[in-house]
């Protein structure tokens, strides 16, 4: 579960904790993360760029702790953080973050971050690693030519291939699916192996981060006014 945008001033952290954990009917969460570096108006609307403000990382961090602390978060970690904003969290953290969860998948592999994460002994856990085909976009992570190729040659569905090639990777992969058969499918990445010589065709895969957190960039508000400082230039 992570903690919402709107929900990062230190007062607001605990109480939106105990929100989601009476809405679960929880007394504690294995995980909790921060959502994004991001911060915005409490109770306020994320796609109008007005209600942006300047995040303070290390006040959420602490509350972050506090919860920690209390057992009822027994793991807390953060999501959409770059290497340089993980790196600042690490030096000022008295409880290091557990994870990091970004998006990951053969078209977008996070190399970099991936290296820095594991250096750090924090835990890279990819979301969309299926590149959420539902959303639509230009670029389809799962119709991509060298996927395709590489899941004929091992008989494997192109989605199957993504999730066993982020678990090689030694990251954790967040399918999602509302479908018995496709959940299946999504299960059956055990007991068999992509062979090094179709991990290194499937590294050959164009690079594209799809998940952009345009909403999060503005000229006059919040903290970042292109997406190069959101992600401080991991784009
Ligand atoms: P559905 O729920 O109809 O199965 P991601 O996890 O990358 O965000 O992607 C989630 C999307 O991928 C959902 O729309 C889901 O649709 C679809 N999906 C899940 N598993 C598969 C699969 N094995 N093959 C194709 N699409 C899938």
């Amino acid at each position: 579960m992570t903690l919402r945008c709107t929900d990062h001033l230190p007062e607001d952290v605990p109480k939106a904790l105990d929100r989601t954990l009476q809405d679960l009917q929880l007394d504690y969460l294995d995980l909790y993360l921060i959502h994004w570096p991001v911060s915005l108006k409490k109770g306020s609307d994320v796609k109008n760029p007005e209600n942006l403000t300047q995040p303070d990382i290390p006040g959420t961090w602490r509350a972050m702790e506090t919860l920690y602390d209390s057992g009822k978060a027994r793991a807390i970690g953060v999501s959409n953080f770059s290497i340089k904003k993980l790196g600042d969290l690490l030096d000022i953290a008295r409880v290091p973050p557990a994870v990091n969860q970004v998006e990951c998948h053969p078209s977008w592999k996070q190399t970099k971050l991936h290296a820095f994460c594991k250096s750090k002994e924090v835990h890279l856990t990819g979301y969309s690693p299926l590149g959420s085909p539902s959303n639509k976009r230009e670029t389809e992570v799962l119709k991509d030519p060298i996927l395709n190729t590489v899941a004929q040659k091992l008989g494997k569905s192109p989605a199957q291939v993504a999730l066993r090639w982020g678990l090689q990777m030694g990251h954790s992969v967040l399918p999602k699916s509302t479908n018995e058969t496709r959940l299946k499918e999504n299960y059956d990445v055990f007991g068999w192996y992509i062979p090094e010589d179709l991990l290194a065709k499937l590294s050959e895969i164009d690079q594209e981060r799809l998940v952009k957190g345009t909403y999060f960039v503005h000229e006059n508000f919040g903290a970042y006014r292109t997406l190069e400082e959101l992600w401080d230039g991991e784009l």
